[in-house]
């Protein structure tokens, strides 16, 4: 198992409970999960590694956890299986690692445990931590990005048997340089998610652009398909696709896909294989008039958005007009909503302008408004509204001021 030096710090710390403050792809909720498994190995132990819901341990917790059980021959010899319904891992020695997210305090007190794993503890209501915290026997982990402070700065940090690393990916040996070259270009975007993400200091992320829209469960089932959303990244940067609904006035959006490295031909499998009919109108980032001809080649509906003067910040303004439901599977959509944020100047003040950054499937979405969600300006409207001809109405108010009546 290779390791890294926050597995060290966070194996030898003998405090009770032992805080991972950090930017983001340091190796901290690798680290820790590779000291929970090694716990696991030595003795017979239960373990809880909670989260805010499932699809965010999915598609972080779990996903390392599953990187760490294949990269480990002698691992997969001590661990008799992972149940993927209940998501735990059993040991052959008794130990069990569970993955967990829980609906409230109450919810929480359910079940006792020895080692507590509390990733990303940001999106975790404190009441939930007590809970759990009063029925963990040895010790506690916590990761996450400071966005902001929150319970652990105002009521963990500085008390006894509480330890804090924090770090970012310089610590770990074994990201890509793509990836570190793309945490650092935060700092051309804004310097305050540049301290968060590329440094882990704690920040006050202001000025989010889009603060109207809510988590739901599903799509409704009366909900009209407006069309999906797609924009190309490739090496840097994600293609991203989104399908965009619409009922009772609301918008409803669920994330497709999320990925590096595809080229045409894999987006189009990927589309297909995620249950994206052909039929549907695909809106497109107009900049890619090659990609767009390739996707239409292999059968899809592409069209550029439209873009103009203006574009960005006059789709921003017709999706504020709608309560956005984004589905709690869209894992990548709700990061990136919960970072994309107006720049700020030299002295710190916002500009009306957001950033470019985290917005892969932001400006799918864009997209979709741009073509597909009209808002007439306010002359327009004016012309379209009723216009009835002035009667002649004989002696006015004139003719009786000057004793003509
Ligand atoms: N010891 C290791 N061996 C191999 N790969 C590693 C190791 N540690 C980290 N990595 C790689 O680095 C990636 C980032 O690590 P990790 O997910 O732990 O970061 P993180 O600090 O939790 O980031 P975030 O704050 O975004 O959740 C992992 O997905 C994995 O690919
Ligand atoms: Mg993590």
């Amino acid at each position: 198992m290779n390791t890294t030096a926050l597995f060290k710090h966070n194996y030898n710390s003998t405090a009770h409970v032992v805080v991972n403050q950090g930017g983001t792809s340091s190796g901290k909720t690798y680290a820790i999960e590779q000291v929970l498994f090694t716990l696991a190995v030595k003795e017979k132990l239960i373990i809880t590694i909670v989260g805010q819901d499932i699809p965010n341990l999915k598609s972080g917790a779990m996903r390392d956890a599953a990187a760490i059980h294949t990269s480990s021959k002698a691992l997969q010899r001590v661990i008799k299986s992972f149940n993927k319904t209940d998501r735990i891992y059993e040991f052959v020695n008794g130990s069990v690692i569970e993955f967990k997210s829980y609906a409230n305090a109450q919810d929480a007190k359910s079940g006792k445990r020895d080692y507590l794993f509390v990733n990303e503890a940001n999106g975790i209501e404190w009441d939930v931590y007590t809970e759990l915290a009063l029925r963990t026997r040895k010790r506690i982990f916590i990761d996450y990005n400071p966005n902001s402070g929150f319970w652990v700065h105002e009521k963990l940090l500085g008390r006894p048997g509480v330890e804090i690393f924090i770090t970012d990916h310089r610590h770990n040996p074994f990201l890509e340089d793509t990836v570190r070259y793309k945490i650092e270009s935060l700092k051309n975007e804004d310097e305050e998610l540049w301290k968060v993400y590329a440094r882990g200091l704690t920040g006050r992320i202001t000025g989010l652009v889009f603060s109207n829209w809510h988590i739901c469960e599903v799509i409704p089932a009366d909900a009209k398909l407006l069309a999906a959303g797609l924009d190309f990244g490739f090496t840097n940067d994600e293609t991203g696709c989104i399908l965009v609904y619409k009922q009772s006035g609301e918008l409803w959006v669920d994330e497709v896909l999320y990925e590096t490295g595809l080229t045409n031909a894999d987006i189009s499998k990927k589309l297909s294989a995620a249950g994206v009919k052909k039929s549907i109108q695909i809106i497109a980032d107009s900049a890619e008039p090659k990609s767009i001809e390739e996707l239409k080649r292999l059968g899809w509906q592409v069209t550029g958005a439209k873009k103009g003067a203006d574009s960005v910040n006059h789709s921003i303004d017709i999706l504020k007009r709608y309560k956005i439901n984004v589905t709690r599977s869209s894992v990548n959509l709700r990061k990136e909503l919960g970072k994309y944020k107006w720049k700020t100047d030299k002295s710190g003040n916002t500009i009306n302008q957001p950033i470019d950054a985290c917005n892969h499937l932001i400006d799918p979405l864009r997209y979709v408004a741009l073509n597909k969600l009209k808002v007439y300006s306010v002359k327009q409207n004016n012309s379209k509204l009723p216009y009835t001809q002035p009667q002649p109405t004989g002696r006015g108010v004139f003719e009786e001021f000057v004793g003509l009546s």
